[in-house]
């Protein structure tokens, strides 16, 4: 008698995980090409440094519930870091990161080498405008002109139906998507909410710079926007003075900035008077790494 199909494997244990399937790994332009040229259906793109952690994989989850196939390009990217940043430091594990990006099921992954990316100095630049000049833009200036540089680049090389970014970099994500709409690059963006660790940490790569009494103190981030978020309903100077009291009260914080703005135009909403949306972000080094969070607060009269 033939053996019912599925007979020989049933003495198996029955949660072995199916062998992940490895994305394929390019590394040039031509070989992303190649790949992309044998795919057929939509794709999306997640553009991330590497050292992969749950935050960036929740992008990778939006974005295969809404494409057919998912390219994650991983780039450490040097036009955004700025003269004593972290360039040379950033972690960098693409081993790790591509066993995690296997276990999820991407199908490609865009690895280019800084030869690769910039065989010559660049010279036609990005200038990404009055958004660029405050916040984050203002702390690292020529941050956002070098992502938006390489965004560019990469949203060229991939030319996905979709992109997602998180928003974790809300700036990074409102200046996207203004590169995209300003220069007709014609791709959907799609935001994520912030993934933050059981404590409400903000996932971030950096936290891997963090030592364990560190970790405690950069709490005083998420702990910042939760009480400016308590207080908005009296309006934004109660939002601002209940963040800073947090972050003056914490040991071994540096504040950067606490800063109250409009989500869309990042003008700062600190006239007391406005209702609706605000964008608190903060960004603070907790020893010698520095941290960013925001939150989203309803400014005026809770409704019930
Ligand atoms: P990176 O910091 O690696 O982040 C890649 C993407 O993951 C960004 O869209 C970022 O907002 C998102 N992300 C990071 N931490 C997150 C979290 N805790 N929750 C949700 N999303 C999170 O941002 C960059 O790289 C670079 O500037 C890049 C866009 C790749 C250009 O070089």
């Amino acid at each position: 008698m033939a053996t019912p199909a599925g007979a020989a494997t049933a003495a198996r244990p029955v949660h072995t995980a199916p062998t992940p399937l490895e994305p394929v790994l390019t590394h040039t332009g031509e070989e992303l090409a190649a790949v992309l040229g044998s795919l057929t259906g939509t794709r999306a793109l997640v553009m991330t440094m590497g050292s992969l952690h749950e935050g960036h994989l929740s992008l990778v989850r939006e974005a295969q519930a809404r494409a057919d196939h998912v390219v994650v390009s991983i780039y450490v990217n040097p036009l955004q870091f700025g003269p004593g940043e972290d360039f040379e430091a950033y972690p960098r594990d693409l081993e790790a990161d591509l066993a995690l990006l296997a276990r999820a099921g991407v199908d490609v992954v865009f690895a280019p080498s800084d030869a690769e990316m910039y065989p010559t100095r660049p010279l036609v630049r990005i200038d990404p405008g009055p958004v660029a000049t405050v916040l984050e833009g203002r702390t690292r200036p020529g941050h956002f002109a070098g992502v938006l540089q390489v965004v560019a680049k990469v949203l060229n090389l991939v030319r996905p139906d979709l992109t997602v970014f998180g928003e974790k970099d809300a700036q990074q994500l409102a200046l996207v998507r203004t590169l995209v709409r300003d220069l007709d690059l014609g791709v959907e963006i799609v935001g994520v909410p912030i993934r933050r660790e059981a404590d409400g940490l903000a996932m971030s790569s950096r936290n891997a710079y963090l030592s364990p009494g560190e970790r405690a103190s950069a709490l005083a981030l998420v702990g910042a926007l939760r009480a400016g978020a308590d207080a908005a309903d009296r309006g934004s100077e109660a939002v601002l003075t209940a963040a800073r009291a947090v972050l003056e009260a914490a040991d071994g914080v540096a504040l950067d900035y606490v800063a109250l703005v409009d989500p869309k135009t990042f003008l700062p909403l600190d006239d007391g008077a406005h209702t609706g949306p605000g964008l608190l972000a903060v960004a603070a080094r907790v020893g010698s790494t520095r941290l960013i969070d925001n939150l989203t607060v309803q400014l005026g009269p809770r409704h019930p």
